[in-house]
């Protein structure tokens, strides 16, 4: 059953930027695009836990700052020649408030 969370206004979530909130034992991460667009992953990276919120933003994508793996943001899967997958939560806007689906 799904249990949407409130979280903040997508004003709050800088554009090619991104927010971390923590939920019980998760480390979520609110990435906003060039377009605006907003994605909610799990701010640790597959490869050896990098923290993906620190990371450069471009397209619908996050370069992992430890090691530069491409992460996603769609998908949460790894790009390119390595492989992997992070968690991606659902979400939605209303009245520009972000909701995640945990
Ligand atoms: S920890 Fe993210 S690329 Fe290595």
């Amino acid at each position: 059953m799904a249990k949407w969370i409130k979280i903040t206004e997508t004003e709050n979530i800088p554009k090619m930027g991104s927010r971390v909130v923590h939920y019980g034992d998760l480390e979520i991460a609110i990435f906003k695009t060039r377009d605006d667009s907003i994605f909610v992953i799990n701010n640790i990276c597959p490869h050896k836990q990098g923290k993906l919120s620190e990371g450069l933003v471009h397209e619908s994508v996050v370069t992992c700052p430890m090691h530069n793996w491409d992460v996603d943001l769609k998908t949460g899967g790894v790009l390119g020649n390595d492989s992997g997958c992070t968690n991606v939560y659902e979400s939605k806007i209303e009245d520009n408030m972000i909701f995640i689906n945990i």
